[in-house]
């Protein structure tokens, strides 16, 4: 067994309970009638949300466009340092459009502050942001997402798009990597 196998990783969101999320994050969405939509879905982590969000809001009569934006801050830990770059940006105007930012975790704030701040400057109509999961325990400023999958204490949680060292990002579920001695025999 390698040292984190998926049997070292206990479920908090399962993927039905994902799948139904979804659907009633898509519907409040489709409810606030977005005009000329653009989806901006932050890379890597974004990308499982933001493909079954999109196919929900299909599902509701939603039509939008996708881009897709790389940001990154600085620093290799598990916490954002507090500067962000962007490393892969979208490639259409945004001005007078409804922007909605799509990203797995909003965790400091840093990146979908940034992100919004962007979109802002460059002349969107309104900017909304998504994120699947809340972990409100670690923001350092001052930022809300407008949908939320689900809120979860400050674990470092893993899979539907979220990785730890590149690794589990293709799970179905969000799970918690559990530690040696919670697996016990
Ligand atoms: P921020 O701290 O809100 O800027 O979050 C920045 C990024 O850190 C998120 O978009 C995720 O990619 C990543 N991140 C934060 N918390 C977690 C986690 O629990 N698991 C995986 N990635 C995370
Ligand atoms: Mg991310």
């Amino acid at each position: 067994m390698t040292e984190q196998s998926p049997d070292r990783i206990r479920c908090l969101f399962s993927a039905d309970a994902i799948a139904k999320r979804v659907d009633e994050v898509a519907g409040e969405i489709a409810a606030s009638e977005p005009h000329e939509l653009l989806i901006v879905v932050v890379l890597k982590g974004g990308y499982m949300f933001a493909a079954d969000l999109s196919r929900a809001l299909s599902r509701y009569g939603v039509r939008l466009e996708v881009e897709f934006i790389s940001l990154s801050s600085y620093g290799s830990g598990r916490r954002s340092t507090g500067e962000v770059r962007v490393l892969w940006d979208i490639g259409t105007e945004v001005s007078g459009r409804d922007v909605l930012i799509i990203d797995d975790v909003l965790d400091s704030g840093l990146t979908l502050k940034f992100a919004r701040d962007l979109m802002r400057q460059r002349g969107a109509r309104r900017v909304a942001i998504a994120a699947l999961i809340d972990k409100p325990v670690g923001r350092r400023v001052d930022i809300e997402g407008d949908y939320v999958g689900f809120t979860c204490p400050d674990y470092f949680v893993v899979g539907y798009g979220m990785d730890a060292g590149h690794a589990y990002r293709e799970l179905p579920f969000v799970g918690v990597l559990v530690s040696e001695d919670e697996v016990g025999g």
